[in-house]
Protein backbone atom coordinates (compact mmCIF):
# COMPACT_ATOMS: atom_id res chain seq x y z
CA UNK A 1 0.00 0.00 0.00
CA UNK A 2 1.44 3.47 -1.05
CA UNK A 3 -1.07 6.12 0.57
CA UNK A 4 1.66 8.37 2.33
CA UNK A 5 2.12 11.90 0.81
CA UNK A 6 4.28 15.04 1.82
CA UNK A 7 2.95 18.40 0.51
CA UNK A 8 5.49 20.96 0.05
CA UNK A 9 3.99 24.45 -0.92
CA UNK A 10 5.33 27.21 -2.21
CA UNK A 11 4.19 30.45 -3.48
CA UNK A 12 1.20 32.96 -2.33
CA UNK A 13 -1.41 32.50 0.30
CA UNK A 14 -3.64 31.06 -2.09
CA UNK A 15 -1.60 28.25 -2.96
CA UNK A 16 -1.33 27.29 0.65
CA UNK A 17 -5.13 27.69 1.15
CA UNK A 18 -5.23 25.16 -2.63
CA UNK A 19 -2.44 22.62 -0.56
CA UNK A 20 -5.26 22.27 2.18
CA UNK A 21 -7.66 21.78 -0.08
CA UNK A 22 -5.30 18.72 -1.78
CA UNK A 23 -4.90 17.40 1.51
CA UNK A 24 -8.52 16.89 2.11
CA UNK A 25 -9.54 15.22 -1.36
CA UNK A 26 -6.48 13.10 -0.71
CA UNK A 27 -7.32 12.34 2.77
CA UNK A 28 -11.06 11.40 2.28
CA UNK A 29 -9.43 8.44 -0.86
CA UNK A 30 -7.66 6.87 2.27
CA UNK A 31 -4.07 8.44 1.99
CA UNK A 32 -2.36 10.25 4.93
CA UNK A 33 -0.41 13.09 5.11
CA UNK A 34 3.22 13.12 7.03
CA UNK A 35 5.59 15.44 8.23
CA UNK A 36 9.15 13.77 7.31
CA UNK A 37 9.76 14.03 3.55
CA UNK A 38 11.69 10.44 4.18
CA UNK A 39 8.63 9.08 4.94
CA UNK A 40 6.49 9.50 1.84
CA UNK A 41 5.54 7.21 -0.95
CA UNK A 42 4.95 10.68 -3.13
CA UNK A 43 6.40 14.25 -2.15
CA UNK A 44 3.72 16.49 -3.62
CA UNK A 45 5.19 20.54 -4.41
CA UNK A 46 2.64 22.79 -4.70
CA UNK A 47 4.33 25.49 -7.19
CA UNK A 48 4.41 29.18 -7.95
CA UNK A 49 5.17 30.56 -11.28
CA UNK A 50 4.76 34.28 -10.77
CA UNK A 51 8.89 34.95 -10.94
CA UNK A 52 12.08 33.22 -12.16
CA UNK A 53 13.69 32.86 -8.84
CA UNK A 54 10.57 31.20 -7.88
CA UNK A 55 10.62 28.63 -10.57
CA UNK A 56 13.78 27.99 -10.59
CA UNK A 57 13.95 27.33 -6.93
CA UNK A 58 11.16 24.56 -7.12
CA UNK A 59 13.52 22.88 -10.23
CA UNK A 60 16.53 22.73 -7.83
CA UNK A 61 14.23 20.74 -5.49
CA UNK A 62 13.05 18.97 -7.95
CA UNK A 63 16.49 17.81 -8.61
CA UNK A 64 17.37 17.22 -5.02
CA UNK A 65 14.77 14.87 -4.23
CA UNK A 66 16.82 12.49 -6.79
CA UNK A 67 18.80 11.57 -3.69
CA UNK A 68 16.34 10.53 -1.81
CA UNK A 69 14.72 8.66 -5.00
CA UNK A 70 17.55 6.66 -5.23
CA UNK A 71 17.38 5.11 -1.27
CA UNK A 72 13.59 4.77 -1.27
CA UNK A 73 12.44 3.85 -4.61
CA UNK A 74 9.12 3.22 -4.56
CA UNK A 75 8.76 7.12 -3.89
CA UNK A 76 6.75 9.22 -6.79
CA UNK A 77 7.09 13.18 -7.10
CA UNK A 78 4.98 15.30 -8.55
CA UNK A 79 4.33 19.16 -9.19
CA UNK A 80 1.07 20.89 -8.79
CA UNK A 81 -0.05 24.72 -8.79
CA UNK A 82 0.80 27.34 -11.18
CA UNK A 83 4.28 26.45 -12.37
CA UNK A 84 2.90 22.82 -13.29
CA UNK A 85 -0.09 24.74 -15.20
CA UNK A 86 2.34 27.01 -17.38
CA UNK A 87 4.99 24.47 -17.93
CA UNK A 88 2.69 21.40 -18.09
CA UNK A 89 4.64 18.78 -20.38
CA UNK A 90 8.07 20.94 -20.77
CA UNK A 91 8.42 19.62 -17.14
CA UNK A 92 7.63 16.35 -17.86
CA UNK A 93 10.06 16.53 -20.15
CA UNK A 94 13.22 17.86 -18.59
CA UNK A 95 12.39 16.49 -14.89
CA UNK A 96 12.10 12.53 -15.84
CA UNK A 97 11.85 12.35 -11.68
CA UNK A 98 8.84 13.71 -12.11
CA UNK A 99 5.67 11.31 -12.62
CA UNK A 100 2.36 13.96 -12.33
CA UNK A 101 1.89 17.14 -13.28
CA UNK A 102 -1.91 18.89 -11.60
CA UNK A 103 -2.76 21.92 -12.49
CA UNK A 104 -4.75 24.70 -9.82
CA UNK A 105 -8.38 23.35 -11.51
CA UNK A 106 -7.64 19.22 -11.56
CA UNK A 107 -7.07 18.66 -7.75
CA UNK A 108 -10.50 16.45 -7.38
CA UNK A 109 -8.58 14.17 -10.06
CA UNK A 110 -5.48 13.95 -7.53
CA UNK A 111 -6.60 10.52 -6.00
CA UNK A 112 -6.57 9.15 -9.61
CA UNK A 113 -3.75 10.69 -11.19
CA UNK A 114 -1.88 8.94 -8.01
CA UNK A 115 -3.68 5.44 -8.47
CA UNK A 116 -2.07 5.83 -12.41
CA UNK A 117 1.42 6.93 -11.51
CA UNK A 118 1.28 3.39 -9.33
CA UNK A 119 0.09 1.45 -12.47
CA UNK A 120 3.39 3.11 -13.99
CA UNK A 121 1.51 5.84 -16.04
CA UNK A 122 3.22 9.35 -15.85
CA UNK A 123 0.34 11.52 -15.84
CA UNK A 124 -0.25 15.23 -16.57
CA UNK A 125 -3.58 17.06 -16.13
CA UNK A 126 -3.79 21.28 -16.72
CA UNK A 127 -7.16 21.75 -17.69
CA UNK A 128 -8.62 24.87 -16.44
CA UNK A 129 -12.24 25.33 -15.62
CA UNK A 130 -14.11 28.79 -15.49
CA UNK A 131 -16.60 27.16 -12.40
CA UNK A 132 -14.65 25.26 -10.28
CA UNK A 133 -14.41 26.70 -6.40
CA UNK A 134 -13.79 23.40 -4.68
CA UNK A 135 -16.41 24.89 -2.57
CA UNK A 136 -18.09 21.69 -0.81
CA UNK A 137 -14.38 20.57 0.00
CA UNK A 138 -13.36 21.15 3.63
CA UNK A 139 -9.52 22.47 3.73
CA UNK A 140 -7.13 20.41 6.27
CA UNK A 141 -5.68 23.12 7.90
CA UNK A 142 -2.56 22.39 7.26
CA UNK A 143 -0.66 26.07 7.83
CA UNK A 144 -2.56 26.88 10.88
CA UNK A 145 -1.94 27.20 14.08
CA UNK A 146 -5.41 26.51 15.05
CA UNK A 147 -6.17 30.59 15.88
CA UNK A 148 -6.29 31.67 12.17
CA UNK A 149 -6.94 29.86 8.98
CA UNK A 150 -7.24 30.64 5.27
CA UNK A 151 -10.75 30.53 3.47
CA UNK A 152 -10.31 31.02 -0.35
CA UNK A 153 -13.47 33.02 -1.85
CA UNK A 154 -12.71 33.07 -5.49
CA UNK A 155 -9.71 31.53 -8.14
CA UNK A 156 -8.36 33.15 -11.07
CA UNK A 157 -7.61 36.47 -12.21
CA UNK A 158 -8.46 38.29 -15.73
CA UNK A 159 -6.96 41.56 -15.04
CA UNK A 160 -3.95 40.97 -17.37
CA UNK A 161 -1.58 43.03 -15.70
CA UNK A 162 1.30 42.86 -18.38
CA UNK A 163 4.09 41.18 -16.26
CA UNK A 164 2.17 39.13 -14.17
CA UNK A 165 1.40 35.29 -15.11
CA UNK A 166 -1.37 34.59 -12.64
CA UNK A 167 -4.23 35.49 -15.14
CA UNK A 168 -2.49 31.89 -17.14
CA UNK A 169 -1.94 29.74 -14.17
CA UNK A 170 -5.12 29.81 -12.61
CA UNK A 171 -7.81 30.59 -15.37
CA UNK A 172 -11.19 32.76 -15.25
CA UNK A 173 -12.07 34.48 -12.23
CA UNK A 174 -14.80 32.81 -10.51
CA UNK A 175 -16.47 33.54 -6.74
CA UNK A 176 -17.26 31.06 -4.43
CA UNK A 177 -20.60 30.16 -3.35
CA UNK A 178 -21.19 32.81 -0.29
CA UNK A 179 -23.36 29.91 1.88
CA UNK A 180 -19.86 27.56 1.61
CA UNK A 181 -17.81 30.31 2.64
CA UNK A 182 -20.02 31.82 5.69
CA UNK A 183 -20.84 27.79 6.72
CA UNK A 184 -16.88 27.42 6.52
CA UNK A 185 -16.02 30.29 8.45
CA UNK A 186 -18.47 29.65 11.13
CA UNK A 187 -17.69 26.18 11.65
CA UNK A 188 -13.95 27.84 12.18
CA UNK A 189 -15.13 29.86 15.16
CA UNK A 190 -16.65 27.03 16.25
CA UNK A 191 -13.80 24.76 16.34
CA UNK A 192 -12.01 27.80 18.43
CA UNK A 193 -10.23 29.97 15.23
CA UNK A 194 -9.93 33.16 16.20
CA UNK A 195 -9.37 34.90 12.73
CA UNK A 196 -9.83 34.02 9.14
CA UNK A 197 -8.06 35.38 6.08
CA UNK A 198 -10.72 35.19 3.07
CA UNK A 199 -8.57 35.08 0.05
CA UNK A 200 -8.83 36.04 -3.88
CA UNK A 201 -6.14 37.62 -6.33
CA UNK A 202 -8.79 40.49 -6.38
CA UNK A 203 -11.01 40.03 -3.83
CA UNK A 204 -12.86 43.11 -4.72
CA UNK A 205 -14.22 41.41 -7.82
CA UNK A 206 -16.18 39.18 -6.09
CA UNK A 207 -19.89 38.89 -6.76
CA UNK A 208 -21.99 35.29 -6.92
CA UNK A 209 -25.33 34.71 -8.26
CA UNK A 210 -27.58 32.45 -6.66
CA UNK A 211 -30.40 30.59 -8.38
CA UNK A 212 -32.59 33.35 -7.74
CA UNK A 213 -30.44 35.65 -9.00
CA UNK A 214 -30.02 37.09 -5.66
CA UNK A 215 -26.28 38.86 -5.79
CA UNK A 216 -23.78 38.69 -2.93
CA UNK A 217 -20.95 41.60 -3.37
CA UNK A 218 -18.06 41.54 -1.15
CA UNK A 219 -18.52 44.08 1.01
CA UNK A 220 -22.41 41.83 1.55
CA UNK A 221 -20.13 38.83 2.01
CA UNK A 222 -17.71 41.03 4.38
CA UNK A 223 -20.69 41.91 6.13
CA UNK A 224 -21.98 38.11 6.46
CA UNK A 225 -18.55 36.89 7.94
CA UNK A 226 -18.00 39.54 10.57
CA UNK A 227 -21.51 38.97 11.99
CA UNK A 228 -21.03 35.42 12.61
CA UNK A 229 -18.97 37.12 16.03
CA UNK A 230 -17.58 40.04 17.01
CA UNK A 231 -14.75 37.74 18.47
CA UNK A 232 -13.95 36.54 15.20
CA UNK A 233 -11.58 38.49 13.17
CA UNK A 234 -11.88 38.92 9.66
CA UNK A 235 -8.65 39.78 7.19
CA UNK A 236 -8.85 39.44 3.52
CA UNK A 237 -5.97 39.56 0.36
CA UNK A 238 -5.65 41.19 -2.00
CA UNK A 239 -7.75 44.19 -3.11
CA UNK A 240 -6.91 45.84 -6.35
CA UNK A 241 -6.83 49.30 -5.90
CA UNK A 242 -8.94 49.95 -8.91
CA UNK A 243 -11.85 48.18 -7.43
CA UNK A 244 -11.34 49.83 -3.94
CA UNK A 245 -14.97 50.70 -3.39
CA UNK A 246 -15.98 52.88 -0.49
CA UNK A 247 -19.06 50.47 0.16
CA UNK A 248 -16.56 48.05 1.28
CA UNK A 249 -14.56 50.67 3.37
CA UNK A 250 -17.65 51.80 5.42
CA UNK A 251 -18.57 48.15 5.70
CA UNK A 252 -14.96 47.74 7.19
CA UNK A 253 -15.78 50.89 9.04
CA UNK A 254 -18.95 49.78 11.05
CA UNK A 255 -17.45 46.02 12.26
CA UNK A 256 -14.96 46.55 15.08
CA UNK A 257 -13.70 42.63 14.00
CA UNK A 258 -12.75 43.56 10.12
CA UNK A 259 -9.19 43.86 10.39
CA UNK A 260 -7.60 47.35 10.66
CA UNK A 261 -5.50 46.75 7.39
CA UNK A 262 -5.58 46.99 3.75
CA UNK A 263 -2.93 45.57 1.07
CA UNK A 264 -3.28 47.70 -1.86
CA UNK A 265 -0.78 46.64 -4.45
CA UNK A 266 0.61 49.73 -5.65
CA UNK A 267 3.02 48.28 -8.37
CA UNK A 268 4.84 51.37 -9.42
CA UNK A 269 4.81 55.31 -8.67
CA UNK A 270 4.45 56.84 -12.15
CA UNK A 271 1.37 56.78 -14.10
CA UNK A 272 3.40 55.73 -17.38
CA UNK A 273 4.57 52.81 -15.58
CA UNK A 274 0.96 51.54 -14.71
CA UNK A 275 -0.80 52.32 -18.07
CA UNK A 276 1.81 49.99 -19.74
CA UNK A 277 1.30 47.56 -16.22
CA UNK A 278 -2.40 47.63 -17.29
CA UNK A 279 -3.31 48.76 -13.98
CA UNK A 280 -6.29 50.69 -14.49
CA UNK A 281 -5.22 53.63 -12.03
CA UNK A 282 -3.11 56.72 -12.00
CA UNK A 283 -1.00 57.41 -9.00
CA UNK A 284 -3.14 60.35 -7.75
CA UNK A 285 -6.49 57.74 -8.42
CA UNK A 286 -4.30 56.06 -6.09
CA UNK A 287 -3.86 58.62 -3.97
CA UNK A 288 -7.75 59.26 -3.56
CA UNK A 289 -8.30 55.84 -2.76
CA UNK A 290 -5.83 56.06 0.32
CA UNK A 291 -7.39 59.29 1.34
CA UNK A 292 -10.62 57.47 1.40
CA UNK A 293 -9.20 54.95 3.60
CA UNK A 294 -8.55 56.91 5.86
CA UNK A 295 -10.96 59.27 6.20
CA UNK A 296 -13.12 55.88 6.65
CA UNK A 297 -10.70 54.48 9.40
CA UNK A 298 -8.33 56.82 10.58
CA UNK A 299 -6.38 53.77 12.27
CA UNK A 300 -5.99 51.79 9.37
CA UNK A 301 -2.71 50.70 8.06
CA UNK A 302 -1.85 50.33 4.26
CA UNK A 303 0.42 48.15 3.39
CA UNK A 304 1.63 47.42 -0.76
CA UNK A 305 3.88 45.41 -3.86
CA UNK A 306 5.62 47.54 -5.93
CA UNK A 307 7.97 46.42 -8.90
CA UNK A 308 11.65 47.91 -9.62
CA UNK A 309 12.58 48.19 -12.94
CA UNK A 310 9.63 47.15 -15.33
CA UNK A 311 10.24 47.21 -18.74
CA UNK A 312 11.29 50.85 -20.04
CA UNK A 313 11.36 52.15 -16.25
CA UNK A 314 13.58 55.52 -16.86
CA UNK A 315 15.04 57.02 -13.34
CA UNK A 316 12.00 59.80 -13.45
CA UNK A 317 9.49 56.84 -12.93
CA UNK A 318 11.55 54.95 -10.25
CA UNK A 319 11.78 58.55 -8.02
CA UNK A 320 7.70 58.69 -8.86
CA UNK A 321 7.76 55.47 -7.19
CA UNK A 322 9.82 56.47 -4.12
CA UNK A 323 7.68 59.46 -3.89
CA UNK A 324 4.58 57.55 -3.95
CA UNK A 325 6.29 55.42 -0.80
CA UNK A 326 6.88 58.61 0.98
CA UNK A 327 3.48 60.39 0.51
CA UNK A 328 1.77 56.46 1.47
CA UNK A 329 4.03 56.00 4.00
CA UNK A 330 3.23 51.97 4.11
CA UNK A 331 3.36 50.03 6.98
CA UNK A 332 4.94 47.11 5.15
CA UNK A 333 5.93 46.23 1.47
CA UNK A 334 6.60 43.31 -1.02
CA UNK A 335 9.56 44.74 -3.07
CA UNK A 336 10.47 42.91 -6.02
CA UNK A 337 12.89 43.15 -9.17
CA UNK A 338 10.86 42.82 -12.12
CA UNK A 339 10.76 39.09 -13.69
CA UNK A 340 9.78 38.53 -17.35
CA UNK A 341 7.34 35.97 -17.65
CA UNK A 342 6.69 34.09 -20.96
CA UNK A 343 3.36 34.22 -22.59
CA UNK A 344 2.45 37.75 -20.48
CA UNK A 345 1.81 40.65 -22.80
CA UNK A 346 5.01 42.35 -21.28
CA UNK A 347 6.56 39.31 -23.00
CA UNK A 348 5.17 39.36 -26.33
CA UNK A 349 4.95 43.60 -26.53
CA UNK A 350 7.83 45.23 -24.14
CA UNK A 351 11.41 44.58 -23.70
CA UNK A 352 13.01 44.14 -20.63
CA UNK A 353 15.40 46.69 -20.66
CA UNK A 354 16.52 47.48 -17.67
CA UNK A 355 19.75 45.55 -16.48
CA UNK A 356 19.93 43.80 -13.65
CA UNK A 357 22.16 45.83 -11.79
CA UNK A 358 20.26 48.84 -12.30
CA UNK A 359 16.89 46.92 -11.01
CA UNK A 360 19.08 45.90 -7.87
CA UNK A 361 20.20 49.55 -7.30
CA UNK A 362 16.50 50.59 -7.84
CA UNK A 363 15.07 47.55 -5.39
CA UNK A 364 17.67 48.68 -3.34
CA UNK A 365 16.54 52.43 -2.90
CA UNK A 366 12.83 51.54 -2.79
CA UNK A 367 13.86 49.16 0.71
CA UNK A 368 15.71 51.38 2.11
CA UNK A 369 13.29 54.28 1.81
CA UNK A 370 10.39 52.03 2.83
CA UNK A 371 12.63 50.63 6.24
CA UNK A 372 13.09 54.27 7.51
CA UNK A 373 9.48 54.68 7.21
CA UNK A 374 8.28 51.42 8.47
CA UNK A 375 10.63 52.15 11.49
CA UNK A 376 9.10 55.61 12.20
CA UNK A 377 5.52 54.92 11.88
CA UNK A 378 6.62 52.03 14.73
CA UNK A 379 8.16 54.73 16.62
CA UNK A 380 4.95 56.23 16.62
CA UNK A 381 2.91 53.35 18.25
CA UNK A 382 5.23 53.22 21.30
CA UNK A 383 2.47 54.37 24.16
CA UNK A 384 -0.33 53.03 22.24
CA UNK A 385 -2.54 50.65 23.61
CA UNK A 386 -3.89 47.77 21.29
CA UNK A 387 -6.11 44.38 21.38
CA UNK A 388 -4.02 41.69 20.51
CA UNK A 389 -4.84 38.05 19.66
CA UNK A 390 -2.03 36.06 20.88
CA UNK A 391 -0.74 33.78 18.54
CA UNK A 392 2.18 31.56 20.10
CA UNK A 393 5.71 31.90 21.64
CA UNK A 394 7.87 34.08 20.77
CA UNK A 395 11.04 32.75 19.17
CA UNK A 396 13.24 34.91 21.41
CA UNK A 397 12.13 33.62 24.69
CA UNK A 398 10.10 31.13 26.30
CA UNK A 399 8.70 34.02 28.46
CA UNK A 400 7.58 35.98 25.92
CA UNK A 401 4.47 35.32 23.66
CA UNK A 402 3.82 37.42 20.14
CA UNK A 403 0.57 37.97 17.93
CA UNK A 404 -0.78 40.68 16.14
CA UNK A 405 -2.77 43.79 16.58
CA UNK A 406 -5.70 44.29 14.20
CA UNK A 407 -2.98 46.48 11.76
CA UNK A 408 -1.32 43.35 11.64
CA UNK A 409 1.62 44.38 13.18
CA UNK A 410 3.50 41.79 15.11
CA UNK A 411 3.62 42.69 18.87
CA UNK A 412 6.34 40.45 21.42
CA UNK A 413 5.75 40.70 24.82
CA UNK A 414 6.09 39.07 28.72
CA UNK A 415 4.01 36.24 28.50
CA UNK A 416 2.84 36.50 32.26
CA UNK A 417 -0.73 34.33 32.23
CA UNK A 418 -1.73 35.13 28.55
CA UNK A 419 -2.38 32.21 26.52
CA UNK A 420 -3.01 31.45 22.42
CA UNK A 421 -6.18 32.19 21.21
CA UNK A 422 -7.25 35.03 23.45
CA UNK A 423 -7.03 38.64 23.11
CA UNK A 424 -4.96 40.71 25.52
CA UNK A 425 -4.14 44.45 25.75
CA UNK A 426 -1.04 45.26 24.65
CA UNK A 427 1.05 48.65 25.02
CA UNK A 428 3.95 49.44 22.78
CA UNK A 429 7.04 50.26 24.68
CA UNK A 430 9.55 50.03 22.12
CA UNK A 431 10.44 48.88 18.54
CA UNK A 432 12.35 47.96 15.54
CA UNK A 433 11.45 48.41 11.70
CA UNK A 434 9.84 45.20 11.90
CA UNK A 435 8.22 44.43 15.29
CA UNK A 436 6.90 46.36 18.14
CA UNK A 437 7.54 44.98 21.45
CA UNK A 438 5.07 45.92 24.81
CA UNK A 439 3.44 44.90 27.80
CA UNK A 440 0.26 43.35 28.54
CA UNK A 441 -2.15 46.27 30.66
CA UNK A 442 -3.97 44.32 33.64
N1 LIG B 1 -3.33 39.64 -7.22
C1 LIG B 1 -2.44 40.39 -6.50
C2 LIG B 1 -0.97 40.06 -6.66
C3 LIG B 1 -0.55 38.70 -6.93
S1 LIG B 1 1.12 38.45 -7.31
C4 LIG B 1 -2.62 41.80 -6.92
O1 LIG B 1 -2.91 42.09 -8.05
O2 LIG B 1 -2.42 42.63 -6.11
C5 LIG B 1 1.96 39.27 -5.99
C6 LIG B 1 2.89 40.35 -6.44
O3 LIG B 1 3.96 39.85 -7.19
C7 LIG B 1 2.27 41.40 -7.35
O4 LIG B 1 1.52 42.33 -6.66
C8 LIG B 1 3.49 42.01 -7.99
O5 LIG B 1 4.01 43.06 -7.21
C9 LIG B 1 4.49 40.87 -7.99
N2 LIG B 1 4.70 40.37 -9.35
C10 LIG B 1 3.80 39.81 -10.17
N3 LIG B 1 4.37 39.49 -11.34
C11 LIG B 1 5.67 39.87 -11.25
C12 LIG B 1 6.79 39.82 -12.15
N4 LIG B 1 6.67 39.33 -13.37
N5 LIG B 1 7.98 40.30 -11.70
C13 LIG B 1 8.10 40.82 -10.46
N6 LIG B 1 7.09 40.88 -9.59
C14 LIG B 1 5.89 40.42 -9.97
FE1 LIG C 1 -1.59 39.39 -11.50
FE2 LIG C 1 -2.76 41.71 -11.86
FE3 LIG C 1 -4.25 39.52 -11.46
FE4 LIG C 1 -2.82 40.55 -9.49
S1 LIG C 1 -4.53 41.53 -10.52
S2 LIG C 1 -2.95 38.40 -10.05
S3 LIG C 1 -1.00 41.31 -10.48
S4 LIG C 1 -2.95 39.93 -13.23
FE1 LIG D 1 2.59 32.17 -7.31
FE2 LIG D 1 0.42 31.19 -8.35
FE3 LIG D 1 0.29 32.53 -6.13
S1 LIG D 1 2.06 32.09 -9.46
S2 LIG D 1 1.94 33.98 -6.31
S3 LIG D 1 1.33 30.64 -6.41
S4 LIG D 1 -1.25 32.47 -7.73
Amino acid sequence: MYDKVYIESYGCQMNLADSEVVCAILQREGYSIVDAVEDADYVMINTCAIRENAEQRIRKRVRELRALQSRHQQLRIGIFGCMAERLQSQLMAEEDNVSFVVGPDAYRRMPEILRQVREGVRTADTELSTTETYADIEPVRLHSNGISAFVSIMRGCQNYCAYCVVPYTRGRERSRDPETIVAEARQLFDNGYKEVTLLGQNVNSYRHSDAEEHMTSFPELMRRVAEISPLLRVRFATSHPKDLSDELLQVMAAYPNICRCIHLPVQSGSDRMLKLMNRHYTAQWYLDRVDAIRRYMPDCSITTDVIAGFCSETEEDHQATLDMFRRVRYDYAYMFKYSMRPDTFAHRHMVDDIDEAEKTRRLEEIIALQGQIALENNQKEIGRTYEVLVEGRSHRSDKQLFGRNSQNKVIVFDREDAQPGTYVNVTVTSCTAATLLGKIEK
